[in-house]
């Protein structure tokens, strides 16, 4: 049974071995450095990082933290969720969805409107996230072409999309053009 949970700094070292092993020798560092970065970032606040936890082991982790929408003043909650990722020998198992859905409650019961994510379309889209672009949303940086629809939102507010559009701004670790290469 996995049990998703917010984490605390004892979880840490687990996680940043959870993204090493998801992520790889080559982009599992980069991760780590990320996660580290954003959890230390004040441009972040607030954010949400959760573990998913197995037999008292830490087996997942998703990291949301807060953007603003540019212009500011449409009166908007947003995050982004990012990164997420489930040691490799349990992958298939549920535990990335249950993140993503506990991650979603926690959001919704906190009062945000809008998520963002950069990832796989065929695995986010399950979750109802859509191509955020024509929804009205520009990324940060410019995508990498043929990937536009990699880029999406989900609304848990129902009719925030179509009232709100514009230029998603991330929290400075975040915004940086290495994070949105691909
Ligand atoms: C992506 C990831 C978090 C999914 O976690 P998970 O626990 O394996 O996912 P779940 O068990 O909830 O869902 C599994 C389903 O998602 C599908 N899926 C997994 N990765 C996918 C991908 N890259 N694209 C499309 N579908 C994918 C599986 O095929 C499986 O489909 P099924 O239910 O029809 O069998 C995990 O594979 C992972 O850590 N990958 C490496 C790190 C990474 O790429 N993170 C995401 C960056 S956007």
């Amino acid at each position: 049974m996995v049990k998703v949970r917010f984490d605390t700094p004892e979880d840490r070292a687990a996680i940043a071995a959870v993204h090493e092993g998801a992520f790889g020798s080559t982009q599992g560092p980069e991760i780590v450095g990320l996660v580290a970065g954003l959890l230390a970032d004040a441009s972040a606040r607030p954010l949400y990082s959760m573990a998913a936890e197995m037999d008292g082991r830490v087996v997942g982790h998703v990291l949301f933290t807060a953007v603003q929408i540019q212009p500011e003043g449409q009166g908007i909650a947003a995050q982004i969720l990012a990164p997420l990722a489930v040691l490799p020998g349990l992958q298939g198992k549920g535990i990335g969805s249950a993140l993503i859905n506990e991650g979603m409650r926690q959001l919704a019961a906190a009062g945000v409107d809008l998520v963002f994510v950069l990832g796989y379309p065929d695995y986010y889209s399950r979750f109802g996230f859509r191509p955020a672009r024509a929804l009205g949303f520009d990324a940060p940086y410019a995508i990498p072409a043929g990937h536009d629809d990699a880029w999406m939102v989900m609304e848990l507010k129902p009719g925030v999309i179509g009232r709100v559009r514009g230029t998603v701004q991330c929290a400075d670790t975040l915004n940086d053009p290495r994070h949105w290469r691909e």
